[in-house]
Order: structure tokens, then sequence, then C-alpha cells
């Protein structure tokens, strides 16, 4: 292990997104020894794709908003899967968090009375997001880049985590990783390490996610023995583009709807009406005249159909595609044109009308959008404590979208901006504490454990015939897209995970050519056995929630069933497990409201 390149830190942080670059802040305010490392480059997460803005409760255009509407709204939106707790907790200090990346630099839009903007989205009872045009989340991670780069933060990039490491005492002690360009490993010891690392949308074929966002993190945490919990639970954005085909599955931001564009199918029928559950009815218009009062006033008006939280308008969609009453492409058409001026749209959507124009010659001044689901974000994720993102792991934490919990079966729209900034905190300050409470901290990482996961990384290059990695991709997104997707079914379930087994036994056999340096095919070797592990969590836990809630929704079983509103789907291996192991879910009971907080909504139901 002389050899090979080593550092020490007393934090790690794997990922740097806005959780990532949240969490490496508070710890090193903390006078910790901190490194960033992520697998792309600054700046490039998939927080960027979020960017309608960053929902908080601060009352700045409804007053009558406040931290309970808020909690209440993610709960119901999560379909009350969500851990109570964070729930709690992100609804809370949301506000605190916006008003302090304001205060590190952010420029958000404005209120004629100079307080920051905050934008209507889908489950949303107020106009609650915070923006920045439709570039919310390229100014936060913008924001908390320039904060780090300010604090000296070390960084590494391009370096991909393969594994972590645990000692004797069960406790994580660093990480394995190696340097994409060269194909250099690189180790580093670690008191503490948090995971940031994202999503897991690249295992489907139509997805806004970008190629970093293979699960690594979700799939490193449970080789090293985390529970992962609702992994079923994926959600599919309303609106992404659908045509030209080269770039399907882009996201068309929420704030698209949120500023007043309506869906309409190829007879021109805003059919989103129809599509009402019991749960919304009361809240939600009957008609155009009415949907569009709400633009004015939010506190006379209901909310139009078009707001309803982002599942329920997924299989909408799905549902006039599958009737025949879809757009020419797939998809269904999403109109701004006549609801806004040409000026308006310009200022309030800038990225959209660009991309529209730049990617499919559409002016979104003029003419509608043509739009249909894309797999964006996974509610499930790293099981970990509310207050401290402590996995089961001593020493390993987890936040943002790695992290389960907080948005339940179906997350709200600018809830994971919000989340990143709350948890990636709480994140840094838990980790930070856990350093400082050890006597010592253990960072002599196992030599023969450390070879041994360069080894199987490596592995690929020992064979001259083999399995083609990009195959395999191909293969796992189309089948994963086909039969994990949207609407799921037992016999597509079954076959998914029969497929998913053998994709892992040719993955143990993956051929690669050539060198270690600018290998995009042994990168994608390396990822391969992350987006296996995830796809098969998702699988599992699709297969054995019988019930359709938020983001798990069973053709088979059409309705939420109670039973399975009380637990959890948990999965876990034995630490140093791998892609090749047996995954064991089981479910566990979801943690008990507090009744004052159960108050909350026995109040708004009065
Ligand atoms: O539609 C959007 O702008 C995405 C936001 C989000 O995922 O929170």
């Amino acid at each position: 292990m002389s050899e090979l390149e080593h550092h020490d830190y007393d934090v790690i942080i794997i990922g740097a997104g806005g959780a990532g670059l949240r969490a490496a802040i508070e710890a090193k305010t903390r006078g910790l020894k901190v490194a960033l490392v992520c697998k792309s480059l600054l700046g490039k997460a998939h927080t960027v794709m979020a960017e309608g803005g960053v929902a908080a409760a601060m009352g700045n255009v409804y007053a009558e908003d406040n931290w309970k509407v808020h909690f209440r709204d993610t709960m119901r939106g999560g379909k009350m899967l969500n851990h109570w707790r964070m729930a709690q907790l992100h609804a809370q200090e949301s506000p605190d968090r916006v008003q302090e990346l304001e205060a590190w630099g952010a420029l958000f839009d404005r209120t004629k009375d100079g307080k920051i903007l905050q934008r209507d989205f889908g489950g949303h009872r107020f106009a609650r997001l915070a923006h920045v045009g439709d570039r919310t989340g390229l100014e936060l991670i913008r924001t908390l880049q320039q904060k780090a780069v300010s604090m000296d933060i070390d960084v590494f990039m391009e370096c991909k985590v393969i594994r972590l490491t645990t000692g004797s005492d069960g406790a994580v002690n660093g990480a394995v990783a190696y340097w994409r360009p060269t194909g250099e490993f690189v180790t580093f010891g670690a008191k503490a390490v948090v995971l940031a690392t994202g999503g897991v949308g690249k295992s489907w074929k139509y997805t806004s996610n970008s190629w970093e966002s293979t699960g690594d993190g979700h799939a490193i945490a449970l080789w090293a023995g985390a529970g992962l919990i609702d992994m079923e639970c994926v959600q599919f954005h309303p609106t992404g583009m659908v045509w030209p085909l080269s770039v399907r599955g882009i996201l068309v931001t929420e704030g698209v709807r949120g500023d007043g564009g309506v869906l309409r199918n190829s007879d021109g029928k805003r059919f989103m009406f129809e599509y009402v559950a019991d749960m919304f009815r009361a809240e939600t218009a009957e008609s155009e005249e009415e949907a569009d009062k709400w633009y004015d006033d939010h506190t006379a008006g209901r909310r139009p159909p078009e707001l309803l939280p982002r599942d329920e308008v997924a299989r909408s969609i799905n549902s006039e595609v599958k009737a025949g009453r879809g757009s020419p492409h797939g998809g269904v058409f999403l109109d701004i044109a006549s609801r806004r001026t040409a000026e308006d749209i310009r200022k309030r959507l800038p990225s959209m009308y660009h991309q529209f124009m730049e990617l499919a010659g559409v002016d979104i001044t003029r003419e509608a959008m043509e739009v249909g689901p894309t797999c964006h974000y996974i509610m499930g994720g790293v099981q970990v404590e509310p207050d401290t993102a402590a996995t089961a792991v001593p020493g390993l934490f987890a936040a943002g979208e790695v992290a389960g919990g907080m948005h339940g079966s179906n997350r709200l729209g600018g809830n994971s901006l919000s989340d990143l900034l709350v948890f990636g905190r709480r994140a840094g300050l838990g980790a930070a504490d856990y350093v400082e409470g050890l006597s010592g901290g253990n960072t002599a990482m196992d030599a023969t454990l450390v070879q041994e996961y360069i080894d199987e990384a490596l592995e690929p290059f020992s064979r001259d015939e083999g399995e083609n990695p990009y195959d395999l991709q191909y293969e796992l997104q189309e089948m994963m897209q086909a039969n994990v997707g949207i609407i799921r079914t037992q016999s597509e379930l079954d076959y998914a995970l029969e497929k998913l087994d053998e994709f892992k036994e040719r993955a143990g056999r993956l051929a690669i050519k050539g060198g270690r340096v600018y290998n995009p095919g042994w990168n994608l070797a390396t990822d391969l056995p992350s987006m296996l592990t995830v796809s098969t969590c998702v699988a599992q836990g699709a297969r054995d929630r019988k019930e359709s809630r938020g983001g798990q929704t069973r053709e088979d079983f059409p309705k939420a069933d109670p039973e399975f509103g009380k637990i959890n789907f948990v999965q876990r291996q034995p630490a140093g497990g791998s892609f090749a192991d047996e995954i064991k879910i089981s479910p566990e009971p979801l943690p008990e409201m507090p009744e004052e907080l159960m108050a909350i909504f026995e109040e708004a139901n009065k």
C-alpha cells in the first residue's frame, strides 16, 4: 500500500452537489480537516436540475404560510411515508438556510418590496419557492462553491470512490477511490465520511439525471452495512422533453406550471381536471375559470390541477398517452405561450426558452412544448437518524438525495434544494460532533482490504474476451424503463429481478481493452456494480410493496393500502457485501408521529 497515493482527513465528503458542499462548510467551520471528493467537476452536480426553486415557508408572498403548513404539505405529498422528524426539521429550518444562502451571495428574484420572491409549485399550499428565474440550483451551487473555496476546503475532482472501508470496530475509517483521468488509485483515511452522492437515475433510459447519477453512494453504503429504505419510491417528473429523441428526458421545470402553464392533450383539452384524486379534491379547482383565479389570490381560490403533486401529474400524462391522446412524439402539450407574455416567459423562464429553442427549434413564447415523464429523483435512500444524519455504520453520515426518509413516497418539487441545505448542514454537524467525540479515531485502513477492492475494480482488464459494459448498460436501462417504470406489475417485476440476476452474473465477466488512462469503458465498468445494486433494490421494493403510493404505482394493486402505509421497507447486506451478494429486504414500522404534529393534520381537516 506504500506506493498508493494516500490522504488523511477528519471528515471526507463524497459528492459535491448542494448537500456535500453544505456539509463541508459546516464541518470546516468546526475547525476540522475536511475534503470534498467528487466524481465529476466541481459545479456540475445534479443539484442544477432543481431549476424552479427552493421551498421554504418564509411567507414573503403569502403571510399565512408557516412551517406547519409546509410540514403538512410535505407529509401529504409523500403520502405519509416520510419520517415525520425529517419533515419537521426541514420545514422549520429551510427559511434560515435560504436567508443564509442570500447572506453568502445568492441573488434571488425579488418581490416589489424587495423581499425574496416565491413562486408556486405542485403540492405547496402557498407560493413558497424562492428562485432565481429557472436557474435556482445553479445559483445555489455557485454560492456554496464560492463559500467552500473561500474556506480552503480541499477538493478532489474527477475522483470516484469505489468502496468504503471499516475497521475492526465496525466504524468507517476511509474510502478507496481512483482518479478518473489517469486510473491511478488513491485512498482517503477518514474519521467520518459524509455521503452526498445524489441519485440513481442513470439506470433508466429516460432521465433528467446526468452521467454521474449511478447510485454510487447508495451502493457503497449498503455494501458497508448501512440500511436503504423505501427504494421502490422513484420519482418520474411529469415534464421532461420528449423530442428530439437525443434529448429525451431533459427536465422541463415545474416552474412552467407554477407560473401558469397548463397541460393539454391532442384534443386541446386541459385533461388534468379528470384526474383529481379524492385526497386532493376539496382543494382543487373544478373549472378553468376557478383554477385561473388561484394565480390572483391563493387564499380565495382553489389550486389548479396542474399543480397537484408530481406523482399524480406524471400518472395522468401517462394515462393520456396510453389512451391515444398524446402529442406526436409520445408526450402531451405544455402551454405557457397562451398564458403569459413573451417578455414574461423570457424573463421568468430563460433556460426553458433557450433549451427549447436550441434543442428542439421550438419557440415557447409562441408554441406549446411536448413533454412527458422522466426519471428524476429517488425518494428512497440510506436510512439516517434525522437530527444527525448518522447511518447505522458508525462514522458514516448521509444527506441529500442519497438519504431516505425525508420525502416519503413522493417528493414535492422544490423540497430537494431545501432538503440538501437543511440536512447537508446537519450531516456536517453530525460528522463534526462524532469526530470530536472520538478518542483518537482510527484511520488506519486495512491494506489487504484496500488491495482486494482495487483488484476487484481492475478485474475487467484481466480478460481478453467478455461482456461489453456499454451493452450491459444499454440493456439495463431498456429493461428498467420497460419493467420498473412509472406503472408496475408483479409479472414485470419478477421478470426484472430475473434479468437483474442475469446482468449481475454478466457484470462478473466484463472485459475492458486498453489501459486505465482516459478509459470511459472502464469508468462505466466501475459504475455498473452500483447501478445493478440500486436497480435490484428498487425492483425488490416495488415487488414487495403491493400497493400504489406516491412514486410506487402498481397496476395490480391500484390503491394505497393502510397496512403498507405503516411500514418502510429496509434493505441490508452484511458489511463487506458486493453487487453479487444477496440483498435482504424486510418491513419496519414507521416511526410514530407525536400528537402535537398529528394535530396539524386534524386542524387542517376541520
Ligand atoms: O422542476 C423543477 O424545477 C425541479 C425541481 C425539483 O426537482 O425540486
